[in-house]
């Protein structure tokens, strides 16, 4: 039997970093990434056989657990018949009108691979359609690894975006303008400092990538009528958050309405889509119909399709799906924040539906990356770890949000928090 440690240094002659997303790898954590068998339900295992509960869900899609029967079943159907035709599919108009039925700010949809790749052609449209070069994004978003939103987000909130990785050119991110998040002056004082010149706003409503920090009331709003004022488009990210915090998204919680929405994650249910989908008259302007392109040798792929619209076959029919799934967010929050109060350690947590947020911090609140950045991240490393080898599988990141599934039973959650509290214990003494 190999160990973690040894799979990790066999990747590592072969494959970057011994990883193939940089988030997987467990640096910030400094610790050995698991490989991991098998899953089930709530369930990893890894190769020496250690079974850890799962917070993370492949980062999101696994909202039915690992090894739903119905999408294993939806597969294996779809399989008989073939890989991939580079054609046309029923089975693509099929789960792009289910995705309308659910989300309530799209008419029409277009597949692609990734989040990344939705986020990608949602910027290109916003631009295509207004003509203009300009996009706001907020600091501490993430929307995939396009260059153009590759953006450091910093204090220079007027000045001109500034590439994150070396390789991004310069020029790529000139029209890339950040805002702090929830910070409705700044996002004010970009409109008014480039008139006529922005094509639109992207935006997590609910951001996942710097923790879990919710929109201020008001906030997603404020951007609204920005965009109608100036004649620009909102462009709401819900790559993490769609069919995540609810069946409608965070834009059916908040009530607002974006001109284009990127969707991922659950939409291939575990397999790799991504999709934007928007109104009839923007989403007409992409190529063939209109002159926008985009085009993709395995986008609308049967297989990723016949996953996604299993998925959300089944969350949409059974009844109470997000209540339970948000009792489970609650029973792990207040169970750890409990936890944390009795040994005084200073803790916050948050949630909606099925994602969740908690931060090693004295403030009362997070409503930005600063506040996020003011959090005690050495303890969050040393409680990552202590989890991790009592087979409790976090997101290695305190800039990352958490996921549970709808297989995550009651005792998993108290389980987990039991854990948590011998760690809290020991902070006491
Ligand atoms: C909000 C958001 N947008 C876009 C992406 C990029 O998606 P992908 O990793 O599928 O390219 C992510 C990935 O985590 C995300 O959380």
């Amino acid at each position: 039997m190999k160990t973690n440690h040894q799979c990790f240094l066999d990747a590592k002659k072969v494959i970057a970093g011994g990883v193939n997303s940089s988030a997987r790898a467990f640096k910030a954590v400094r610790a050995i990434p698991r490989f991991f068998q098998r899953a089930e339900g709530p369930y990893l295992f890894d190769v020496e056989g250690q079974r850890y509960i799962d917070y993370i869900g492949s980062w999101g899609p696994m909202i039915l657990g690992h090894g739903d029967k119905r999408v294993l079943h939806a597969i294996s159907e779809q399989i008989k018949l073939g890989l991939t035709y580079g054609a046309p599919t029923e089975i693509e108009t099929r789960l792009a009108e289910k995705i309308i039925s659910l989300m309530p700010n799209i008419q029409m949809v277009r597949f692609v691979n990734s989040g990344t790749e939705a986020t990608m052609v949602a910027i290109r449209l916003a631009r295509g359609v207004t003509g203009r070069d300009k996009i706001i994004k907020f600091e501490g978003c993430y929307h995939g690894h396009a260059d153009c939103l590759l953006v450091k987000a910093g204090s220079a909130v007027l000045t001109l975006g500034i590439p994150d990785s070396p390789g991004v050119p310069a020029n790529t991110t000139k029209d890339t303008l950040t805002a702090e998040f929830n910070n409705f002056d700044q996002v004010t004082e970009i409109f008014n400092t480039h008139p006529g010149q922005i094509a639109g706003i992207i935006i997590e409503p609910i951001a996942g990538n710097m923790n879990f920090v919710r929109p201020q009331p008001g906030f997603l709003e404020h951007l609204r009528k920005l965009c109608d004022q100036n004649g620009s488009l909102l462009i709401i990210d819900e790559v993490m958050t769609g069919f995540r915090v609810a069946l409608g998204g965070a834009q059916s919680i908040y009530q607002i309405k974006p001109d284009i929405t990127c969707l991922g994650k659950i939409v291939g249910g575990g397999m790799p889509v991504g999709a934007i989908g928007g109104s009839r008259e923007i989403m007409n302007q992409l190529t063939p119909d209109g002159k926008i392109f985009q085009s993709g040798t395995l986008s609308g792929n049967p297989i990723a399709m016949a996953s996604g619209l299993a998925t959300l076959n089944a969350i949409s029919a059974e009844p109470n799906f997000f209540e339970k799934l948000t009792d489970l967010s609650a029973r792990l929050m207040n169970g750890l924040q409990t936890a944390a109060d009795e040994y005084n350690v200073p803790f916050l947590t948050d949630y909606e539906g099925g994602m969740f947020g908690f931060y090693f911090t004295h403030q009362n609140a997070v409503k930005n990356l600063n506040d996020i950045s003011k959090c005690d991240i050495e303890r969050f490393i040393q409680f990552f770890n202590f989890m991790l080898e009592h087979g409790i599988y976090l997101a290695c990141s305190a800039y990352e949000a958490g996921f549970v599934s709808i297989t995550h039973t009651p005792q998993d959650i108290d389980e987990t928090i039991q854990k948590a509290r011998e760690f809290f214990k020991k902070l006491s003494f």
